[in-house]
């Protein structure tokens, strides 16, 4: 399916670039772990070494999200709230997902845990994460 392939091949674009190094180097380098790990699957590496990346890549995401929670505070983001909380839930759902992909029976299941995973952090940063932009554009732009 088209839609399959273009989320595969979803790559890291300038405009996702919110403003602050920090956080902008971290979605930065998600597009890089996520493209590792289809590496990883596509190479038949064994689930114990995928499963390891998984667990670093779920690091990686909660240090994410709590270095963004303080961006968030620092400049007094208005929905700090309403993120929080969707960050709380994602981080659910990616630890749902890597006990998907723990108990998939094939490469396929793998494959479509991880396409999950990747399609729900693509819209956060694009819908979630994009007003924490606006946020910062705003405040520059009324200094
Ligand atoms: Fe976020
Ligand atoms: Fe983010």
């Amino acid at each position: 399916m088209e839609g399959d392939n273009y989320l595969w091949r979803i790559e890291w674009r300038d405009e996702f670039l919110v403003g602050d190094p920090i956080v902008d180097a971290q979605h930065r380098s998600f597009f890089e772990e996520v493209g590792q790990l289809r590496i990883a699957l596509l190479a038949d590496e064994p689930q114990a070494k995928f499963l390891e990346y998984c667990d670093a890549f779920t690091d990686s995401v909660r240090t994410h999200f709590a270095e963004e929670e303080r961006l968030m505070e620092r400049i007094g983001f208005p929905r700090l709230r309403e993120h929080r909380f969707e960050h709380a839930l994602l981080l659910t759902r990616v630890e749902e997902a890597r006990r998907e992909i723990a108990g998939a029976a094939c490469l396929l299941d793998c494959m479509m845990a991880t396409r999950n995973l990747m399609i729900m952090l693509v819209e956060h940063l694009l819908h979630e994460d994009m007003r924490i932009k606006a946020h910062l554009r705003g405040q520059a732009a009324a200094r």
